[in-house]
């Protein structure tokens, strides 16, 4: 780049010293150097040393080489250097000359005007000066082409490196937050499987509340983050019972005693403060809490009612009554059995509007089940004198003060009657005891 116009240079080539140095004197207080040569071929060798040469004021009348001749073979040096022919009239035909075929761009007839052939020349630095800047942005911007068309290749290829680099990034983050996704569910399961401590029962029941409230909550569109709340609460939604009491444990509410009832309306208040201090849980908390309001109101804790009630929490009662519902019953019809005792309190315990989701899920959950025992057997309710060996328990057994007698689904046979007969006969509360009895025809 040009700094100042001092940078630049003119020479003069004369063969007449006296003239050269007229010219020198005129352009003293010029703001170039002024440099000078007697001959063309002395021109020749020193311009290729000239940095920045403007302008060439060349005689036209020299011995060896003339002007125009010397201003021609100038320009293959130095190319972009104004050049300008110093003649007199009688030359002039040579100046056309040197003009056309592009040795000179100018002539100045002699005798020249000091003050013109000044301007002229300042006219001539001007453009020599533009020319040279112009061809210096056309430089930079070449390079920056340069730069910007090789940028935008590895560009390319580091959009390609970065893209691989963040999908393995995510692959890495999907397998974490699946593994996440595994431990918080198996975290939630051991949670839920304290209360099979108690009984085997629950933990199925934990289970298959939480199977269908999430297909309820799938079949009505909910979005999958409140769907994940549902389930959890699900699994969690009696680990209030572990408080109670092993008699009230095992006991229909309408069966308890007033201190036992008061425990076990207590349990979805001791499950949600139970896992209260977990942030991540407390959503499904709030479910759990409510898992036992009624659509009319009459419910625990809070008594809610109709739309105050948290719409998971419904759908979890709902579930919950369906899977209590189904123990006492066997079949192909359980299920339907189950459904029509729930319809029955559809407005005043459910939520009208789940109810109508409730039947597919019940059946794709229960029906393989139960469809082994409805081809085979009948359900009833006998004595424990009325027990006989073509029998099999339809539920788990219990003493009135919660110890665990005999698994349902055991066969009744001579040696688990006699026991059953011998325990009733110390505690006759028992009550009678729920049975499946093969079917006529039926093989069991
Ligand atoms: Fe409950
Ligand atoms: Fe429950």
């Amino acid at each position: 780049m040009i700094d100042s116009p001092s940078d630049l240079c003119i020479l003069i080539v004369d063969d007449e010293q006296n003239i050269i140095q007229s010219l020198q004197r005129l352009f003293r207080t010029e703001p170039y150097t002024v440099f000078s040569a007697t001959s063309g071929q002395a021109a020749l060798d020193v311009i290729p040393g000239l940095k920045n040469l403007a302008l060439i004021i060349s005689d036209q009348r020299m011995p060896e080489m003339n002007g125009s001749e010397f201003l021609r073979r100038s320009r293959e040096v130095s190319p972009d250097t104004i050049r300008m022919l110093l003649t007199g009239h009688a030359d002039m035909k040579d100046t056309i000359a040197a003009i056309n075929d592009g040795g000179a761009t100018r002539y100045i007839a002699k005798p020249w005007h000091d003050d013109e052939l000044v301007q002229t020349v300042r006219d001539s630095i001007d453009k020599y000066r533009l020319q040279l800047e112009n061809r210096q942005q056309q430089e930079i911007i070449k390079v920056q082409n340069e730069e910007l068309q090789n940028w935008n290749s590895s560009l390319k290829d580091r959009v390609l490196v970065q893209t691989t680099q963040i999908r393995n990034q995510l692959e890495r983050l999907k397998l974490m937050s699946l593994r996440q996704h595994e431990i918080y569910y198996g975290v939630i399961a051991a949670l839920a499987g304290l209360i099979e401590l108690r009984s085997p029962i629950s933990q199925l029941h934990a289970a298959n509340t939480a199977a269908l409230s999430v297909g309820m909550a799938t079949r009505m569109g909910l979005g999958d983050e409140e769907i994940e709340i549902i389930k959890t609460a699900a699994h969690l939604h009696d680990i209030g019972k572990n408080a109670m009491s092993d008699v009230a444990f095992v006991s229909d509410e309408a069966d308890m005693s007033d201190e036992d009832r008061r425990h076990y309306r207590e349990h979805p208040v001791l499950a949600q403060t139970a896992i209260d201090m977990i942030e991540e849980l407390r959503p499904a908390g709030i479910l759990i809490r409510h898992h036992h309001e009624c659509f009319n109101g009459s419910g625990f804790p809070d008594g809610l009612k109709g739309d105050a009630i948290p719409r998971g929490a419904a759908i979890i009662a709902l579930a919950d009554g369906c899977d209590r519902a189904m123990t006492g019953h066997l079949g192909v019809r359980a299920v339907d059995l189950a459904i029509e005792s729930l319809g029955r309190q559809v407005g005043t315990h459910f939520d009208p509007h789940l109810f109508s989701f409730l039947k597919t899920e019940a059946h794709e959950l229960y029906d393989s089940r139960y469809a082994d025992s409805s081809a085979t057997f009948t359900e009833l309710e006998v004595l424990p004198s009325e027990l006989r060996t073509d029998m099999v328990l339809t539920q788990d057994l219990y003493t009135p003060t919660g110890l665990f007698l005999m698994r349902s689904g055991t066969e009744m046979d001579s040696g688990s009657i006699g026991t059953l007969q011998r325990i009733y006969d110390i505690d006759p509360l028992l009550g009678k005891i729920k049975v499946g009895i093969p079917k006529v025809g039926s093989k069991h």
